[in-house]
């Protein structure tokens, strides 16, 4: 019989102020020489990377700068990044940035430890070889890509998301300083907030919960409804910002148990409409939360009062419908939109939308069976609300 639960994480996590000057030590733990830096444009002109360069100058550490990122990394940056690694006879992988940097991190290492191209690892566990010696800093607080066994790749030829994962792709070491996480505009810090947000919510509604998964993501829930309004409102306030990175990494460690819906459907209104990915999971999740209610109704009333609801003298159903209520409110104070139609999105998609949504790889995570006309429903509602 397989096995059900797995807990997976990083053989270290260094978390607080000021870490990023223990990256030299870090890399040198490892054993590494010729660190291969995955970046974007923006990441590299930040004062804060002059720290990641400073540390590892001095611990004399080689490093080679690919800072070809983009949002929605796809198959061509990947295969590219992995021919550049070989060139460059790097001996271990640096991500510094938001999902995208290290999504294409573990991608790269993917492809550099089993060859072919990264279209050749869809399936969940595919990967035979693990990846070399990555660490992980990121300078969003949301994706918990630092902590997770998954990455998210675009297929050019065929226009959809794919997610390789499994234990061979996890961070050896995740980095995590909030400091980094100050320039981020507040749009995005809003965004990354209802993705790391969306990772708890899936993480306590899937099958494959534990309790494990569920200690961070609730506790992750409270860090989000404390911490992400003040962050979004004054991006300096480091109390706010500290909450949040570590919201971030704490639902990241809950998505052990896998997303759901709300990701193999907010998946799609990246492909299609180019909808950033924070921005699809808030505006799905309440419609989501409402459609599986039937399946985890002690569970949805348990995230209501994690999301500071008071429920009592309510019935299950009752405190149950105040989760979905309570996402819709924050989504809306944080002023992100809650409709497909507020995108202009264009709604003749939605079969297509739907029919990769059924193969995505967050759909067995989902605690209520889905049907493409259902998917569909669902999309059609998220043009309404
Ligand atoms: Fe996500």
């Amino acid at each position: 019989m397989p096995v059900k639960h797995i807990f997976l994480s990083p053989e270290q996590v260094l978390f607080g102020i000021g870490a990023v000057e223990q990256l030299g030590d870090c890399v040198t733990s490892l054993k590494g020489k010729k660190v291969f830096i995955v970046t974007d444009k923006v990441v590299v002109g930040l004062d804060s990377f002059k720290a990641v360069e400073k540390s590892l100058r001095l611990k004399n550490i080689e490093y080679h700068l690919y800072t070809d990122v983009e949002a929605n990394p796809t198959d061509v940056q990947i295969d590219n990044g992995a021919k550049l690694y070989k060139q460059t006879n790097s001996d271990s992988i640096l991500a510094v940035g938001g999902g995208s940097s290290i999504d294409s991190a573990k991608a790269i290492g993917i492809v550099v430890s089993n060859g072919g191209s990264i279209r050749d690892y869809e399936a969940y566990d595919s990967v035979v070889n693990t990846i070399p010696p990555l660490i992980a800093i990121p300078t969003t607080a949301g994706t918990g890509c630092e902590v997770s066994a998954w990455a998210v790749i675009t297929n050019t030829q065929k226009n959809y998301k794919f997610c390789p994962g499994g234990a061979r792709i996890i961070p050896k070491i995740a980095l995590v300083d909030p400091e980094l996480t100050v320039s981020m505009p507040p749009g995005i810090t809003a965004a990354t907030g209802m993705d790391a947000l969306s990772h708890a919510i899936e993480a306590i509604c899937s099958p494959y919960a534990m309790p494990q998964t569920d200690a961070y993501a609730f506790s992750a829930i409270r860090l989000v409804v404390k911490h992400l309004g003040s962050a979004v409102a004054d991006g300096s306030n480091m109390a706010a910002r500290e909450g949040m990175a570590m919201a971030a990494l704490e639902a990241g460690l809950a998505m052990n148990a896998n997303t759901g819906g709300v990701h193999a459907l907010g998946h799609q209104l990246s492909t299609q409409y180019g909808i950033p990915h924070g921005v699809a999971m808030g505006l799905m999740m309440p419609i989501i939360m409402d459609f599986n209610m039937i399946a985890c109704l002690d569970r949805m009333a348990d995230i209501a009062v994690a999301m500071g609801e008071d429920i009592t003298g309510l019935s299950k159903q009752e405190a149950a419908g105040k989760a979905p209520a309570a996402v819709l409110e924050l989504q809306k104070s944080l002023g992100l939109p809650t409709s497909l139609s507020e995108c202009n999105a264009d709604p003749t998609l939605i079969k297509v939308c739907a029919k990769w949504a059924m193969t995505d790889t967050s759909i067995p995570g989902n605690p209520r069976e889905m049907t493409q006309e259902q998917i569909e429903a669902l999309f059609k509602k998220a043009f309404e609300e």
